[in-house]
């Protein structure tokens, strides 16, 4: 079994690869979306699932996204076209976020828990500017330390800084916040047992298959990297921003 399809079975129960629920995905997706006919971009969109929430209860949204996983990609399209029939106004790009070009800018651009995939935040923001509308929305997640971490901790998810520094960054980048939203404990919590509870629940429906004790040991020890390593000092934002220059 290759990484990308434990991560598929993992995510069985929380289809949102980040620690949201769904009514915050829904807010999130009203405040940068609010004409409801928007064209719409997400960089490392995964299976697509905040495209195809959207594209369900949009009827006049385009939509498009752009990923390496083709595993993902192949899923996000079957959801599209069987389970939502919205097939036509999504287009999926299978390149790496960073090489995307297209010749019409987005009237929102997303991406969520994908910024290690640009160098960071930053660099994920200036991708973001360089397909955005004016007067556009851009709706990135991204984790934070809420408590000074251990150096294991750094190690496993990356050097983030604080809430506060985190967010001075970006509006210094030339963004206003409209809107946010801080994970909470029960979303943070919920979306880890969600992950390692599948995949543990998987081995178990599967003893004898070939991966069985793998996916049980991954499992395992990824339950307590999080709740040894990180539980107590990570969290995770999710930003509605314009940019402050649109104001002009
Ligand atoms: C944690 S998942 C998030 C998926 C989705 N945004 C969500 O929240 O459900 C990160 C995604 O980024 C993708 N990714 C990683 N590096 C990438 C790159 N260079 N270009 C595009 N996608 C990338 C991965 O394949 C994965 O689907």
């Amino acid at each position: 079994m290759n990484r990308e399809e434990m991560s598929r079975i993992a995510h069985t129960e929380h289809p949102i690869k980040s620690p949201l629920d769904d009514d915050s995905v829904g807010r999130l997706l009203e405040r940068g979306l609010p004409r409801g006919n928007e064209r719409v971009l997400d960089l490392g969109c995964g299976g697509g699932e905040w495209l195809l929430r959207a594209l369900a209860t949009r009827p006049h949204l385009h939509a498009e996204g752009v990923d390496i996983s083709e595993d993902a990609l192949a899923q996000a399209a079957a959801a599209a076209a069987i389970d939502l029939g919205v097939q036509e106004r999504l287009v999926l790009h299978h390149r790496k976020a960073e090489d995307f070009v297209s010749a019409e800018p987005f009237d929102a651009v997303l991406s969520f828990g994908a910024t290690h995939a640009f160098g960071g935040l930053l660099p994920t923001l200036a991708a973001a500017r360089r397909h955005l509308a004016p007067n556009g929305h851009v709706l990135l997640g991204e984790g934070f330390w809420d408590r000074p971490p251990s150096q294991e901790a750094i190690d496993m998810l990356g050097n983030f800084t604080d809430l506060a520094t985190t967010v001075e960054r970006v509006v210094a980048d030339g963004w206003t916040p409209v809107d946010a939203h801080v994970s909470t404990r029960r979303e943070l919590d919920d979306y880890e047992w969600a992950c390692w509870g599948s995949l543990a629940a998987w081995a178990l429906d599967h003893p004898a298959g070939p991966d069985s004790s793998r996916v049980l040991e991954t499992a395992s020890t990824r339950r307590w990297e999080w709740l040894r390593a990180y539980r107590d000092t990570w969290g995770f934002v999710s930003l509605v921003l314009r940019r402050t220059s649109d104001r002009a």
